[in-house]
């Protein structure tokens, strides 16, 4: 089987690594890559939302198998695309249908398909333009910190939690002003959540699902969970909170209800379901939903993943994701994310990476990376994903900094208490 892989990052990695370990695959291609895929399979010069190029390139290559990495060209309906023209409509594509995709695009689609379903989430309303005053008013009726999300998608840059009602009041009409463009045209305002976080994901045919083993993010450039959000600084699995009681009232009362309301409402969802969620006081209620996998969650779980994936992704083409079998590696795993120093805001790209080649108890997925000259330099943010196995997440840790120390590039910075807190 022929698989094209579409992303560039960590999480694309890590998923081209495990795609390639698969019998199943004679070929992997990564469009476009960076300097780590390379590794795993041939990267292709085609940017993940153009959609002309990859389908000319399906046809050529006669590729079988789109795995979606990115949210965007979800979003953007990729998978509608290539099911609506006839040369590709037979290509197997892992990631839903635009509709499904709004489960991430739009964050009032998703809070009103949980209250639709009955999935326990914050209470919410959502205001436009039109509606600005109902919107100052209904924060008086709220406590502090107050929670404004743009509607669509913002890299990550949508969510404001804000300590006092003059600030949260002030940053609702600077969103409805145009702050994110057409994507603050809409705001949801929501209840603020107290607990833990922790990612589930789940693969769908549609109608069966499996579970991936959970993992937990940190989202904060500092320690201590300080500073600006980022992509994500490292990630753990498993999570200790998330054990058999805690997973099963997840699996009840959020999973079900979301893939039987997705099937309910035919929307056509074939692929990953990413259900962030946070633990309170023992009750798993959602944060949000993505439509694919993770960054660096992905890094860690795909560590942990033991089942051939390509095996899954045939179960989802099939509608008999059932019948496939998912095992999880017994081990704990984590990912330590180096960043470019100034990372979340500006920093350099273009630095020489040393030290890979002495790294031998770790794997390194590369995030942000590029060749120049023949020399494997940082191209973003977020450069390298040091992920390790342990008999427990401490053990892990302890090889993730190790190696971490063994690679170096100009202002090189990551956190040393990732996975402290568990
Ligand atoms: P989102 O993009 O919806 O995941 O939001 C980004 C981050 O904001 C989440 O990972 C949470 O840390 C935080 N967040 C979002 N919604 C809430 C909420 N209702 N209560 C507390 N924290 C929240
Ligand atoms: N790590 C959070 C995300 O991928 O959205």
């Amino acid at each position: 089987m022929k698989i094209l892989l579409l992303g560039s990052g960590g999480r694309e990695h890590a998923l081209g690594w495990k795609i390639a370990q698969s019998k199943r695959v004679t070929q992997l291609f990564i469009a476009p890559g960076n300097a780590g895929t390379s590794e795993v399979g041939t990267n292709v010069d085609i940017q993940v939302n153009d959609f002309d190029a990859i389908k000319d390139f399906i046809c050529t290559q006669k590729i079988d198998m789109v795995v979606v990495g990115p949210e965007d060209p979800l979003v953007n309906g990729i998978y509608d695309a290539l099911k609506n023209d006839p040369r590709t409509k037979d290509t197997v594509v892992i990631g839903p249908s635009k509709e499904g995709a709004k489960l991430e695009g739009s964050k009032d689609f998703a809070k009103a398909f949980m209250q639709r379903h009955h999935i326990p989430t914050a209470r919410y309303h959502t205001f436009t333009d039109e509606t600005l005053n109902e919107g100052l008013r209904f924060l008086e009726t709220l406590e502090a910190p107050y929670v404004l999300k743009a509607d669509g998608l913002c890299a990550g840059k949508g969510v404001l939690i804000l300590p006092t009602l003059a600030e949260a009041q002030r940053e609702l009409k600077e969103m409805l002003g145009g702050m994110f463009g057409k994507a603050s045209a809409r705001v949801v305002i929501e209840e603020y959540l107290s607990g833990i976080e922790c990612s589930v994901f789940v693969l769908t045919d549609g109608k069966h699902y499996q579970i991936l083993p959970e993992a937990k993010d940190y989202k904060r450039i500092g320690e201590g969970d300080m500073g600006l959000n980022t992509g994500g600084m490292g990630s753990v699995s498993p999570v200790p909170f998330a054990d058999n009681d805690w997973m099963k009232k997840v699996e009840e009362r959020i999973i079900q209800p979301t893939i039987k309301g997705l099937s309910e409402e035919g929307v056509d969802y074939k692929g990953f379901i990413f259900f962030g969620l946070i633990n309170v006081k023992g009750d798993p209620m959602v944060i949000e939903y993505n439509c694919r996998m993770g960054d660096p969650e992905t890094e860690s779980v795909m560590l942990r993943l033991k089942s051939d994936i390509v095996d899954l992704f045939e179960g989802i083409a099939e509608g008999n994701l059932d019948k496939r079998v998912v095992t999880f590696d017994e081990r704990a795993a984590v990912c330590v994310m180096l960043v470019s120093g100034g990372y979340p805001q500006a920093y350099t790209k273009g630095y020489p990476i040393s030290g890979l080649e002495t790294v031998k108890d770790s794997i390194i997925f590369h995030s942000g990376t590029a060749v120049k000259d023949g020399q494997v330099v940082t191209a973003g943010g977020r450069v390298l994903a040091v992920c390790s196995y342990g008999k427990d997440k401490d053990e892990a840790l302890n090889k993730s900094f190790a190696a971490a120390k063994k690679i170096d590039f100009q202002d090189v910075y990551f956190r040393k208490d990732i996975g402290k807190d568990l």
